[in-house]
């Protein structure tokens, strides 16, 4: 079963080839159109793949030294995401099924990034996790608590009512006047920071589900009174404000997850997302294994951001259950899984 499959669903423009399960090639073309806008603008973000998609289609054919005519199945994510956006890769891998003669097959975005953990190389001997496990999917768009009883059968147990975590840290960075996206610098200038050295709102959600918008607020409001007494607060203070605000950010997440660990009684927990190329979360994913007896899983910085590899993974397990979608089956921007 040799798949080829395409992510198009924000800002990177991805294709992946796997063949019987083993990633054969994964190609991602970023854009960085969007740096001086402090923020994905749709609109560029679906004429940058158009441009794109054609090359790193090839590119990750090439790679995997597969042929157009070897391919059994497009794979491509459906939804959710930036309509534009999807539209683009969804027309792409429809009009190759269509000339191919091959199947498609749909894959959601979200699942996408569950099944990450288990994305392989020929020569990787990492575990994947055993079903069920606990799955902490924290990106630039989703805050999420998964529960994953098998590929396609995957539950929401808790979610973010507003703001998602990635969104948070990009918003925090971007109110000290730094760049984008905000998690990456946040995470560089934490390291040389105090994390304790500021104590900011955190909020108080029923179950498992996460807010960040009012940590997001409350942390303008502290920045603009100190700023009335001292112009320069955020200059001198920023590595120690960075610190503060991640340590928030991963407290909260941490929280609903322990809970939820508690809860299930699960304690085989994945990260997912962007988010999970965060230093002081993946410590405090560590620091449960240690103390807690998690046994913890977190993919290589490749499979977390968006990528076509996982989407290929997704989309091999609904093609060996000959689970294809029609032609005429629109993309969606939004669900739940
Ligand atoms: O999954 P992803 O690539 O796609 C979107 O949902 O857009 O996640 C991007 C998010 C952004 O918010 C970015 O700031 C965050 O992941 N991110 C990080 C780090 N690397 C990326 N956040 C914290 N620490 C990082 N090292």
């Amino acid at each position: 079963m040799t798949l080829l499959a395409i992510e198009s669903s924000c800002d990177d423009t991805g294709a992946a080839v796997v063949r019987d399960g083993v990633l054969l090639s994964n190609t991602t073309a970023s854009q960085a159109v969007h740096e001086r806008y402090g923020g994905v603008v749709p609109e560029l973000a679906s004429r940058a793949h158009q441009q794109n998609i054609v090359p790193v289609v090839d590119a990750a054919l090439r790679e995997a030294g597969v042929g157009r005519d070897q391919l059994d199945a497009i794979a491509v994510t459906l939804g959710p995401g930036l309509m534009g956006s999807l539209l683009v890769g969804v027309s792409f891998a429809k009009g190759m099924a269509l000339a191919l003669g091959k199947p498609l097959v749909e894959v959601n975005h979200l699942q996408g990034h569950v099944l990450a953990h288990f994305v392989r190389t020929p020569d990787d001997t990492r575990p994947t996790p055993p079903y069920p496990f606990l799955c902490l999917l924290v990106s630039g768009g989703n805050s999420q608590i998964i529960r994953v009883d098998a590929p396609d059968k995957m539950a929401v147990l808790g979610q973010t009512i507003d703001d998602a975590a990635g969104e948070a840290l990009d918003k925090c960075a971007k109110t000290m006047g730094l760049g984008y996206p905000g998690g990456p610098i946040i995470d560089r200038l934490a390291r040389q920071g105090d994390p304790d050295a500021f104590t900011f709102a955190k909020p108080a959600i029923k179950g498992l589900d996460y807010s960040f918008s009012g940590l997001k607020t409350s942390f303008l409001y502290f920045l603009r009174d100190r700023i009335k007494d001292d112009p320069d607060f955020i200059e001198t203070r920023r590595a120690d404000l960075a610190a503060s605000f991640e340590r928030t950010v991963v407290e909260i997440l941490m929280q609903k997850l322990d809970r939820a660990v508690r809860e299930t009684g699960i304690r085989h927990v994945a990260l997912s997302g962007g988010v999970s190329a965060n230093t002081a979360l993946r410590r405090a994913f560590l620091d449960r294994q240690e103390r807690k007896g998690w046994t913890v899983y977190i993919p290589p910085f490749a499979y977390t951001t968006d990528n076509a590899a996982m989407i290929a993974q997704a989309g091999y397990y609904k093609a060996l259950a000959r689970d294809f979608c029609p032609l005429d089956k629109p993309a969606f921007a939004r669900t739940v899984l």
